[in-house]
């Protein structure tokens, strides 16, 4: 897998059109891991990108991800992905959300899905099992995981056939998330860190007035500005240093050329030891129109006591 993918999710204000041109620039630039997913309704737009590149299929990593609706359909909704992209098998294919619980696309974050349902680790496993019969369909290369937590994890990876390549989850460097991250690698799955950036430009129903930005952070504007690169650009630096993936999101051909110079720019374990003090833990995606139980708060997905809330 190539240590930096392309992310491409529009976050509801750049469009379709918009993310497949980065796409294209991305590959022209040397890009060779897109970060798809059915939810972000833009598979088609990219599937024309792909289709129209020189790039042979063997030098490219496409993931995508099954949204949650189609937990129990996991098979019909891989197909219509790759009809999109116009491709005959993926490399990677992740369950987006542990959680079934589907909801319109730009809700506000107080909308509730009536038929939502807690975690289980049997349906989870039911729906991996579907996972495991794409690997030998061959209609995807690896399969993983994305928001997943390490009770969840430890719920499951037990009983799975096929393990998950890899966890996409929230990473940077104001939410580091260290326990999972060693888990991760303690269990051989890679982490795939999106928002790597801190997500600047999320839509506004992902914000709330206690988030912190890692691109404000003083101690990475310093070093940024010591090694006269963007804030954003040594996010990536740091993630790539870490040892995980991450998977920018951009439109601007500088951008996309400065992040994927980043990735090759590896930092001190001088800065990576500053860089460890500005966690803040600020979960910035926090995922509260998954909630299944009135009055619960965000926090109940996260098992952030070690239990899986039910
Ligand atoms: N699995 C999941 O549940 C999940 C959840 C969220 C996101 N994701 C994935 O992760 C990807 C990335 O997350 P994200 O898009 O929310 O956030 P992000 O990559 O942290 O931030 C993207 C923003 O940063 C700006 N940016 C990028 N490079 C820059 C640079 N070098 N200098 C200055 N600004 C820069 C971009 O603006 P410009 O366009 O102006 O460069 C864009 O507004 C998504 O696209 C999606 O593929 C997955």
């Amino acid at each position: 897998m190539p240590g930096i993918g392309l992310g491409t999710f529009g976050s509801d204000h750049v469009d379709s059109a918009a993310v497949a041109d980065a796409v294209g620039t991305a590959l022209a630039l040397g890009y060779r891991h897109i970060d798809c997913a059915a939810v972000y309704g833009n598979e088609a737009e990219i599937g024309a990108v792909l289709t129209r590149s020189s790039i042979p299929r063997a030098e490219l990593w496409i993931s995508s991800k099954v949204w949650n609706d189609r937990h129990g359909d996991v098979a019909t909704a891989c197909e219509s992905t790759l009809a999109d992209l116009g491709l005959d098998h993926l490399d990677n294919y992740l369950v987006h959300w542990p959680f079934p619980n589907h909801h319109a696309p730009h809700v506000d974050v107080d909308a509730r899905n009536p038929h939502a349902v807690a975690f289980s680790a049997e349906r989870y496993l039911d729906t991996w099992g579907q996972m495991e019969h794409l690997v030998e369909r061959g209609l995807t290369r690896h399969i993983g995981t994305s928001n997943m937590t390490i009770p969840k994890l430890d719920a499951v990876l037990g009983h799975m056939s096929i393990r998950p390549s890899v966890n996409q989850m929230e990473l940077h460097p104001h939410f580091q998330q260290p326990e999972l991250v060693q888990y991760l690698h303690d269990h051989g799955v890679a982490p795939i860190g999106f928002c790597p950036i801190g997500s600047p430009a999320r839509p506004e129903r992902d914000r709330t007035e206690h988030d912190t930005s890692p691109t404000e952070d003083p101690v990475i504007v310093e070093l940024a500005a010591a090694r006269n690169i963007h804030p954003a650009t040594l996010c990536i630096s740091w993630a790539v240093t870490r040892g995980h993936t991450p998977i920018p999101f951009s439109t601007s051909p500088t951008n996309l050329a400065a992040n994927l110079r980043a990735a090759t720019q590896p930092l001190s374990s001088d800065e990576m030891r500053l860089l460890d003090d500005t966690d803040r833990q600020c979960r910035l995606i926090k995922g509260q129109v998954f909630l299944w139980r009135d009055g619960q708060s965000w926090q109940d997905l996260w098992d952030e006591d070690g239990t899986i809330a039910s």
